[in-house]
């Protein structure tokens, strides 16, 4: 029997992880499985043991379940640990192991594919649910010379710069708060592009962006990118990147070997 592997997810019709991974496995040889299981709301537990119990070796967990992932494992990698969301599972013996890729998938994606480094950069985050979360140590950790967390709402961003003081300095406030302050990049990690909408953004802190980055996609650049855009930001990048980056992260946790991702980001790109 192959070792078999999927995403759970609530819609879960669209997911690209078994595309991604099945390129993966071809690419690397390895003979593995990989499917989308839909759960209920009520019933992520319940669809993850039956996985378990017949044989399933890990899990991707994409929306709405990162936290019940987090609270599930029995044992955490240190960043996903830090994260408190998880959206790798990894099944050995009686042990379930959660990692949280997300946020080397974005770093990965910006340094390696894009060719920017974080370092030394100003960096803005915009939002403050799970994917903002997920993303902040990461990004903490390639030293920036400053990190602003900027939400709607803005008292959850200042719950975040406060999770997260012991591991950098980190400034928080609402949008407009940051009108006036200079970015090197400016990454949306809201889910307003979901909603084809466009967080209340002061246009001048594009003046001088490198890189406008959208952890979302679709097939047009989305609302936030085309507003980058036209007030001044250099760059442009959806979350495609990103997502092939955690895709092969994950793959790297459950089978010690690294795929190649420009050729899936190419291939993704192409359907998309
Ligand atoms: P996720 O896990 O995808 O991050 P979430 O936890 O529901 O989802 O968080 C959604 C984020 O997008 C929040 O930061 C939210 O802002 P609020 O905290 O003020 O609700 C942000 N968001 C969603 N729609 C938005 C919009 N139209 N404009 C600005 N921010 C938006």
């Amino acid at each position: 029997m192959l070792d078999s592997y999927a995403v759970i997810g609530n819609p879960i019709a669209h997911s690209k992880s078994p595309l991604i991974h099945t390129a993966f496995a071809q690419q690397t040889n390895q003979a593995l499985q990989y499917g989308a299981i839909w759960a209920p709301l009520d019933g992520f537990r319940k669809v993850v043991e039956s996985f378990r119990q017949q044989g399933g070796k890990g899990l991707n967990v994409t929306v709405p379940f990162k936290l019940e992932a987090y609270q599930l494992a029995t044992r955490l990698t240190g960043r996903a640990s830090i994260a408190q969301a998880v959206n790798t599972l990894k099944f050995e013996n009686d042990e379930i192991l959660g990692d949280n890729t997300d946020g080397a998938g974005l770093v990965r994606d910006i340094e390696c594919n894009l060719g920017i480094s974080i370092a030394d950069k100003r960096v803005l985050l915009m939002g403050a649910g799970g994917a903002a979360r997920g993303v902040i140590l990461p990004l903490l950790q390639q030293k920036p010379a400053l990190l602003a967390i900027a939400n709607r709402t803005a008292q959850k961003a200042q719950a975040l710069q406060q999770q997260f003081s012991a591991h950098g300095d980190i400034a928080a406030g609402s949008f407009i708060h940051f009108s006036g302050t200079r970015f090197d990049l400016i990454i949306n990690a809201t889910s307003a592009s979901l909603h084809d909408a466009l967080p209340e953004l002061p246009i001048d802190i594009f003046a001088h962006a490198t890189l406008a980055y959208d952890m979302m996609y679709s097939h047009e650049p989305t609302r936030f990118l085309q507003f980058a855009q036209k007030n001044g930001a250099r760059h442009m990048a959806d979350g495609i990147g990103m997502l092939v980056e955690q895709a092969a992260e994950s793959f790297f946790l459950w089978r010690s070997i690294r795929p190649q991702t420009k050729p899936v980001i190419a291939q993704l790109k192409s359907l998309i």
